[in-house]
């Protein structure tokens, strides 16, 4: 899991999964590592192509993407 939030460009109509639970191997997606961790991921349908921020530490309160919230990880 890193701090900074990934710049992934993303396709109109396709759907992404968010990894929520920190331990997916292909971050900031879901791989499903989260099995039996009661965690599942978030579905985002892009709207439009362009580049989105996904949040990498997993604290941001606009999931699936970064508002900034790694700046206040020690
Ligand atoms: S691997 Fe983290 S939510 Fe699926």
């Amino acid at each position: 899991m890193g701090k900074t939030p990934f710049a992934i460009n993303v396709e109109k109509g396709k759907d992404y999964y968010w990894c929520t639970c920190g331990k997916s191997a292909t971050e900031p997606f879901c791989n499903g590592a989260h099995k039996g961790s009661g965690l599942s991921p978030k579905k985002f349908t892009a709207t439009e192509t362009k580049t989105l921020y996904f949040c990498g530490c997993k604290q941001t309160k606009g999931a699936p993407f970064c508002d900034g919230a790694h700046k206040s990880i020690k």
